[in-house]
């Protein structure tokens, strides 16, 4: 399952640099190399692999492999796409980190380095020691948005030192350079919008689980979990019309909630689909009342949300205007991939905005 592009470009590839974007999902690894040249950021080549079989599942099932397989499975699709670097950004899962907004006193925003870790064992359920912090600025200070007088928030980012040295293993038994980690959040938010003030919802539709995050400005104002995810549609499937999950997956992938769909599969497929859909409802309008603003549009990024005829059914469903991610249109590829990009795009949503980045530091 991993796709190559014919390296059409290597003519000028000495004085280019490319990057990696390496997004290890519960069910998928996706990656993405990008280079840039001319000042325009191309599309090198691309690739998914599935973790089920890795693991005696079925593809799309969302897995907790050990480490091993999991290399095992990012090293074949680095070869079946046809990687030619091997600097490269990585995730981490945003369940592997712990993400909160915490108010303090605007006077002690030149010593957020002290008072950070001081402040951030409330929230840390481990030793602070055993956790990389990281923090930002979001309203009030220097921020340049006041959301309370004498008050600043900050986002307060942590990571066990386990997950780091977890996924740095990996990358390095992978022959990958990992120039940076980063919390798939901000690599996903990354790729899928563009630079806007009004605050947007991002929904990240996984295997078990969707992610649903908040941005302002550019910046995380909240993040949860929802416990559904694409493989809910699968089993479902599975035990309604009697298949066996790989038969159900596949019949999902194919026909969706398209309107050549079997009558009972689509069924299916929108009666799981519907609970999900209104708990991210739910989250939206309670973020709306308790902030009283208005979250102007919805962008749905992960593997769940290339489901054929997703997008009209979600609309359906939910008032505020829906989109679907579109990652590879911030990079140039052959316009004869284009059909095919935007139907996949989602999916590849944390993967580009990893490579995008790094395309961005390095350059
Ligand atoms: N064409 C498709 N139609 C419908 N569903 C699809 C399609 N392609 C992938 N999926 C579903 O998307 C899910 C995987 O999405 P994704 O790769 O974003 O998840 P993940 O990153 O592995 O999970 P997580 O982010 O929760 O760790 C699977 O459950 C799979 O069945
Ligand atoms: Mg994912």
């Amino acid at each position: 399952m991993a796709f190559g592009l014919p390296s059409f470009s290597s003519l000028f590839s000495k004085d280019t640099k490319s990057a990696l974007g390496v997004d290890i999902g519960t069910s998928t690894i996706k990656i993405v190399q990008l280079k840039r040249e001319h000042g325009r950021v191309v599309l090198e080549t691309y690739g998914a692999i599935a973790l089920g079989p890795y693991g005696g599942m079925e593809i799309g099932r969302a897995t907790a492999l050990p480490t091993d397989k999991i290399i095992e499975a990012l090293k074949d699709v680095i070869r079946e796409a046809n990687v030619t670097t091997v600097d490269a950004a990585i995730s981490i899962p945003y369940s592997s980190s712990l993400i909160s907004i915490v108010k303090l006193p605007a006077a002690v925003e030149p010593q957020l380095a002290q008072v950070v870790p001081i402040e951030a064992r409330k929230y840390i359920p481990v030793p602070i020691a055993e956790v990389m912090l990281d923090w930002f600025v979001v309203s009030g200070g220097k921020s340049g948005e006041e959301r309370e007088p004498g008050k600043i928030e900050v986002l307060l980012v942590a990571i066990h030192n386990d997950t780091i040295a977890k996924f740095r293993s990996i990358a390095k038994e992978a022959q990958l350079q990992a120039a940076f980690l980063e919390i798939e959040v901000f690599s996903g938010v990354r790729a899928a919008l563009d630079h806007g003030i009004a605050p947007i919802a991002v929904v990240d539709m996984g295997a078990a689980t969707t992610k649903f995050y908040v941005v302002e400005r550019g910046l995380i104002r909240e993040s949860h979990i929802i416990n559904h995810g694409s493989q809910d549609l699968t089993l479902a499937a599975s035990r309604a019309l009697s298949l066996t999950v790989a038969q159900a997956e596949e019949r999902k992938r194919r026909f969706g909630l398209s309107p050549n769909s079997p009558p009972e599969l689509k069924q299916s497929l929108e009666l799981s689909l519907s609970p999900l859909l209104a708990e991210v409802g739910r989250t939206l309008s309670s973020y709306e009342q308790r902030t009283n603003q208005t979250i102007t549009a919805l962008v749905v990024t992960g593997g769940g949300a290339t489901l054929k005829g997703f997008k009209d059914f979600a609309q359906s469903k939910i008032q505020t205007e829906l989109r679907l991610a579109d990652p590879f249109g911030k990079t140039q590829a052959p316009a004869f991939l284009e059909a095919i990009l935007k139907e996949a795009g989602p999916e590849f949503s944390v993967a580009v905005g990893l490579a995008l980045r790094r395309l961005q530091e390095a350059g």
